[in-house]
């Protein structure tokens, strides 16, 4: 399993999955930052593989270059490293960064791809020193494979159950040392002597306009589209401050300038592009606009449960709490309090403004939800 592709959350199985009820299915819709396995290959080329290239997230990076030149000066592996931040931020893109830069080998898993201590012991024993071990979606590890972990992240040993019943004993195997990365959407779900067992902990935030602007011009470059400046601009507004998202628009917007015969992406055109693909001018889609409308119509604008927030708009918690929160939250739509959800008053505002009375018509409270 080492070198298979790091599954997003939603693909590997996570339950339920509301809406269009396939994991991926359309209702996940094009702004939603979480990506499909065939995304995961055409992402490969736009994924940068230096820091320099790694735009933004500003502090968090000169940070990472002190440690790794420091790690390098000394020759010693880097210490363990947890990513920490919503989907389509840049944390598997960072992992690889880390490697590169370090010039160290890099494997890859998944929490959910480690079933038995067996899947995780086939992996460490290949690890060579300083190489990048990482592994996504590390809230999801099974507590005996945790606890290998443990022991490898601390004392760069493997502890080895040979045999079975009263003959079976343990022999702990050395290991190089190595660079343990750990990924996670939710932080608050990782065990603390896993969390304490990180050197370095890095916190993903969304990116700024400037920030999603550069990565618009470097995306369109690699893939060799025109796009005027303005253009970019309003693309990186409508991208909820995920370079993910934006990377999927971009190829829209191309699409949507090829079909009108244009050689160069207008605002124009991603002014209508977005229009036709229901994205508002905070980048947010119907559903999150139903989201925020049930909320509304429900329950008074709230507070509500995540639970019954997540039946009524027919997602599982998880998805709600991993993918359609964290950017609602940040543009100020809507607050977390101890007896549940909030809507603020900026959605009253937001939702006259996106024409929401005629969108509410059609859309589908609790079943399946067409797109
Ligand atoms: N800092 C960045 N600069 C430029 N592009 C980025 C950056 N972070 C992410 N990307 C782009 O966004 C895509 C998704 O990033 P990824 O690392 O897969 O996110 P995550 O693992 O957090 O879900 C990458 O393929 C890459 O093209
Ligand atoms: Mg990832």
């Amino acid at each position: 399993m080492e070198k298979s592709k790091p599954k997003s959350p939603g693909n590997s199985g996570s339950p339920g999955f509301g809406l269009s009820g396939e994991p991926g299915g359309a209702a996940r819709g094009i702004v939603h930052p979480e990506a499909s396995p065939e995304e995961d290959d055409r992402e490969g080329s736009l994924r940068p593989r230096t820091l320099k290239e790694f735009l933004g997230q500003k502090g968090m990076k000169e940070n990472l270059a002190v440690f790794i030149s420091a790690a390098k000066a000394r020759n010693e592996s880097l210490d363990h490293l947890f990513l920490i931040g919503p989907p389509g931020l840049g944390k598997t893109t960072l992992a690889q960064v880390v490697a590169n830069e370090l010039g160290a080998d890099f494997k890859v898993t998944s929490a959910p791809a480690l079933d038995k201590p067996k899947d995780l012991a086939g992996i460490l024993t290949t690890v060579s020193e300083k190489t990048v071990f990482f592994i996504d979606e590390i809230h999801r590890l099974k507590p005996a494979i945790e606890e290998m972990l443990y022991i490898a992240m601390e004392d760069y040993e493997l502890d080895w159950i040979i045999g079975q019943g009263p003959g079976a004993r343990t022999i702990r195997l050395p290991i190089p040392p190595f660079t343990l990365v750990g990924a996670t959407t939710k932080a608050g779900n990782v065990s603390s002597p896993l969390v304490s067992r990180f050197g370095i902990t890095c916190r993903f935030s969304f990116y700024g306009q400037a920030d999603m602007e550069a990565i618009v011009r470097r995306s369109a470059g690699i893939l060799q589209i025109a796009i005027n400046d303005d253009a970019a601009s309003l693309l990186a507004a409508s991208s909820r401050g995920t370079p993910r998202v934006v990377n999927r628009l971009l190829r829209r917007m191309r699409d949507f300038a090829q079909v009108r015969g244009r050689a160069v992406i207008s605002r124009e055109v991603v002014a209508e592009g977005l229009e036709r693909l229901e994205i508002d001018s905070l980048g947010l889609e119907r559903h999150d606009r139903e989201i925020l409308r049930i909320i509304i119509e429900r329950y008074n604008g709230g507070p509500v449960g995540a639970e019954t927030l997540a039946i009524s708009v027919g997602e599982a918690v998880d998805t709600l709490e991993d993918y359609y929160e964290p950017y609602l939250i940040q543009a100020g739509l809507l607050q977390r309090t101890p007896r549940g959800r909030v809507v603020t008053s900026l959605v009253y505002e937001h939702l006259k403004l996106a024409g929401g009375e005629m969108i509410l018509q059609d859309c589908s409270f609790n079943g399946p939800a067409e797109s």
